[in-house]
């Protein structure tokens, strides 16, 4: 039960995406000034809700848009309506809808649905994750100076040491490919798709992150914070790898070591 109506409000949502893509839509700004919401962030999103309170009305929903509602239930949904908001107003088809399920503090299963490429990513608590029911697994790469890295950059920039642009520095000068694709939903995907090896972003959300990493998870990958504890959804710093690359990611990041 749990399943469909997931996959169903990931469909919803989708179907927004697609009404909407390449069309008139109206957009406005956030806070920063590229952070952008457009009419079909809002209905991807409501289209969602609808689904999900339909068959339980009692579960909680923390949702980019409209934010929390809190309920008595040990269940919450956590929605991004469309994860790739500045390339879906681009016309770039790499944006998703993102809907990760919360239990009792654990996410136990994720949705991710790029409809544009036709790529619905799920996964289940020690059950394995699937992209187009298929099963999928991360790389076997074990050498962060032969990975194919991906990142990405918050919408205000952050000026810490270790920050953003230092970390893209340190892997881009010694020639790792490190690519940036405008969806850390996407991007955490293809991790567990073993198209990346790794990926780091320093300020995500919990709707940013937590589908995707149940998936890189149950890929067999690992999911950490910058400096490698535990990964929780509601802190902003992320690094997915296959697993292989993840303590010498941790050094490259945190300058402990040269690559
Ligand atoms: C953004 C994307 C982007 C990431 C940003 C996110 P949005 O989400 O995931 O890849 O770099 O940090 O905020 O605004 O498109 O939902
Ligand atoms: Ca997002
Ligand atoms: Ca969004």
């Amino acid at each position: 039960m749990l399943k469909t109506t997931l996959i169903a409000a990931a469909e919803a949502g989708a179907a927004e995406i697609l009404r909407f893509f390449n069309k008139e839509f109206t957009i406005s700004n956030k806070e920063g000034v590229n952070n952008l919401v457009t009419e079909a962030d809002h209905a991807a999103e409501k289209a969602i809700i609808a689904v999900i309170k339909n068959t339980y009305p009692d579960h909680q929903i923390l949702a980019e848009e409209s934010g929390e509602m809190k309920q008595s239930s040990s269940y919450k949904w956590i929605i991004d309506p469309i994860d790739g908001t500045v390339n879906f107003a681009h016309g770039i088809p790499l944006n998703c809808v993102s809907i990760g399920i919360e239990h009792e503090g654990e996410i136990v299963m994720a949705a991710v649905f790029n409809p544009h490429l036709n790529e619905f990513y799920f996964a289940e608590k020690g059950k394995g994750a699937f992209l187009n029911d298929k099963p999928i697994r991360v790389s076997d790469e074990t050498q962060a100076i032969k990975a194919c890295l991906v990142t990405g950059f918050p919408y205000t920039y952050i000026n810490e040491p270790n920050g953003p642009l230092e970390i893209f520095q340190r892997f881009v000068r010694k020639g790792v490919p490190v690519r940036r694709l405008g969806s850390a939903a996407i991007d955490l995907c293809w991790v567990a798709a073993g198209r990346f090896d790794g990926f780091y972003e320093h300020k995500l959300e919990p709707w940013d992150s937590a589908a995707g990493y149940l998936i890189v998870e149950e890929a067999g990958g690992k999911v950490t914070d910058l400096i490698g504890n535990k990964f929780s959804v509601y802190q902003h710093k992320v690094l997915a790898t296959n697993g292989k690359i993840h303590d010498e990611m941790i050094d490259v990041i945190n300058n402990n070591k040269e690559l």
